[in-house]
């Protein structure tokens, strides 16, 4: 298992290669010596080569934003497993809200994706999270629990211990807006009941992110919270300065 607080980074569709090797560099030496947490960033494709290079032998893994679940085969823009263990990445990103709303990423497709990459031993990083009006109707418990369900669909205590589990509520995602950190931990409460009562895995057992809008200023409440167990971070992930102040908060 991880390092707890695990704390990660997903930058989305920025930054070249020469700004990933840059914003490496100084996020290098600014958490230089952090030893007590499990760092991760998660740069586009194109970059991930040069970062795996970069990041070789440092106290930051790397880790990819997304996958196919094939090997190989006639599936145009697509990546496999091989693919980023090649360049150096421990975890990849599934199931993102992004993918899911942007991309019409299914459960059924999500959970093709958590298979493989557990079968290649990539640790995959599943997010669930529930939409505005959602938790309006007071759904929130009803969607987590059917994303996870389907998500996890037909794995084992075994594989289900080497998951991370992101909870991001869609409506915090680059919005500004946080979930309360007692509402976030809530949820993870939920999760983590939810991992105990279908895989028997124990509560500290489970890695469970939360992410929306994390960012220096906030980091403490949410860390304070007994459920929260590290953080997933978009936009303040791109700064090198605000990224590591919420590695060391
Ligand atoms: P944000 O993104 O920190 O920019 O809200 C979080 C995420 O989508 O992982």
């Amino acid at each position: 298992m991880y390092k707890k607080p695990f704390i990660a980074g997903n930058w989305k569709m920025h930054k070249t290669v020469s700004e990933t090797i840059e914003t490496l560099e100084e996020l290098k030496s600014l958490v230089k010596g952090v030893s007590d947490r499990t760092i991760m960033v998660a740069p586009p494709f194109t970059s991930l080569s040069d970062a795996g290079k970069l990041l070789k032998d440092s106290n930051i893994f790397l880790g990819a934003q997304n996958m196919y679940f094939e090997d190989k085969g006639a599936y145009t823009g697509e990546i496999s497993a091989d693919m980023l263990l090649e360049v150096g990445c421990k975890f990849v990103i599934l199931g993102h809200s992004e993918r899911r709303h942007i991309f019409g990423e299914s459960d059924e497709i999500i959970n093709k994706k958590v298979k493989k990459a557990l079968q290649k031993g990539l640790t995959p990083i599943l997010c669930v999270g529930e939409k505005l009006e959602e938790r309006e109707n007071g759904m929130v418990e009803e969607v987590i629990e059917k994303q996870l369900e389907m998500g996890l669909k037909s794995l084992t205590k075994e594989d289900v211990l080497n998951i991370i589990v992101a909870y991001e509520p869609v409506w915090a995602i680059g919005t500004g807006k946080t979930a309360s950190p007692e509402d976030a931990n809530s949820v993870h409460k939920f999760i983590k009941d939810s991992l105990k009562n279908i895989f028997s895995v124990e509560e500290d057992k489970s890695i469970i992110l939360y992410g929306g809008s994390v960012k220096p200023g906030n980091i403490v409440g949410l860390m304070e919270k007994h459920f929260i167990d590290g953080v997933l971070v978009g936009g303040a992930s791109l700064s090198p300065v605000d990224f590591s102040k919420i590695i060391k908060f």
